[in-house]
């Protein structure tokens, strides 16, 4: 959108400062963002990871109507979608052009499901690319202002000029709806033989214009307790499985809460570990997540294998490290993105519910004929 939705300054423990912000409590899903002074709820709530409703960001289509129930707020911009009467007496706010004037405690609808999050249709155009290894990160802007709504680790099916029609997890954060990013294999027989549509996209220039139908696919993160208590989220892929852990990643580094989270990153020799100094700095950032790269220093043996034993020992190994200092009553998710049966069958053996893996293989991407 073109009053773009950007994430909030990272901090130690990925929580922020209170101070000199409004605390904002939601109902009837519980939980709270904060809001500063002149920015609005939405644009507040969606880099603290709440999954508000929006559409247009700019006051013109009502799908971010919310009820304050107690507190105060402050208009920001004239809005075009006119509120009834009833509506008005009732409290009721558009978050994208309303910030608050005290601590608040809203109404509002989240879409906490992937079912609750209509399928859009927006044009983009490529905006930047960055070469790591033999991968190309791929950023899009949606033209005319638009944002996507969708949950992290949802998928994007893009529609290239060339008519060629492909699938991919989003890598970037739903925080920053005005950007789609992609991870791309550039050599693509050699890094990933599954990816068939890199070509095409890889031949993309800025003036291109392509289609993106999202979001699609409905893996997300889960809560590790039905009780809202922490989780540990614990993400384990191989190569290029790290573009949907991303995702996944930058939105819990914006909630507001207790949840921590472990990347097992198993490379391959082809994309090495891509993001390694990214995911390092998340390690130095963040109290309450853990980096685990393996093979160390894309140190591989001679014939470029990691075996899935190999890789799951150094997280059985991480995980009973911190046992001990895990509360009891944090649960764990583990996500397996993109690995081998033989990764899959590992996690078993370590005793796991299957309520607590969930598993997705990576994106079919196709040549539309
Ligand atoms: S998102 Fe459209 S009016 Fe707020």
């Amino acid at each position: 959108m073109s009053n773009g939705i950007v994430t909030t300054a990272r901090t130690k423990n990925w929580k922020m400062s209170k101070s000199d912000h409004y605390l904002v409590k939601i109902e009837p899903a519980g939980g709270s963002f904060t809001s500063l002074p002149g920015r609005s709820l939405l644009h507040s709530g969606l880099a603290a990871g709440r999954s508000l409703p929006y559409g247009c960001a700019n006051g013109s289509c009502g799908e971010c109507r919310a009820r304050v129930i107690a507190g105060s707020t402050q208009r920001l911009q004239h809005a075009d979608y006119p509120l009834t009467e009833t509506e008005k007496i009732n409290g009721v706010c558009l978050l994208c052009s309303t910030a608050a004037g005290s601590d608040l405690t809203i109404e509002v609808v989240e879409a906490n499901s992937p079912d609750n999050i209509p399928l859009q249709q927006l044009k983009a155009k490529l905006a930047r690319v960055e070469q790591l290894q033999d991968v190309s990160i791929m950023e899009f802007k949606f033209t005319r202002g638009g944002a996507l709504r969708f949950l992290p680790g949802q998928d994007a099916l893009l529609d290239l000029p060339d008519g060629t029609r492909s699938q991919w997890p989003i890598a970037s954060c739903p925080c920053n709806a005005s950007l789609l990013e992609l991870h791309v294999p550039s050599q693509a027989a050699e890094c990933d033989a599954r990816n068939t549509a890199a070509g095409s996209l890889l031949s993309l220039h800025g003036r291109d214009r392509l289609s993106v139908t999202a979001p699609t696919g409905s893996f997300t993160l889960k809560s590790g307790s039905e009780a809202g208590l922490p989780t540990h989220h614990i993400f384990i892929t191989e190569g290029l499985g790290f573009a949907r852990a991303q995702g996944m990643l930058e939105h819990l580094f914006n909630l507001e809460n207790e949840d921590r989270a472990t990347l097992l990153w198993l490379a391959t020799p082809q994309c090495g570990h891509y993001r390694h100094n990214l995911c390092r700095s998340w390690d130095d950032a963040y109290d309450n997540f853990s980096y685990l790269a393996v093979p160390e220093n894309s140190d591989f043996s001679a014939n470029g294998e990691i075996s899935a034993s190999e890789g799951i020992s150094v997280l059985r190994e991480h995980l009973n490290a911190i046992d001990n200092t895990e509360a009891e009553h944090i649960k764990r998710q583990f996500y397996l993105i993109d690995t081998s049966d033989a990764v899959a069958l590992e996690i078993q053996k370590l005793g796991i519910g299957q309520d607590r893996i969930n598993r997705i293989e990576h994106a079919t991407n196709q040549t539309a004929g």
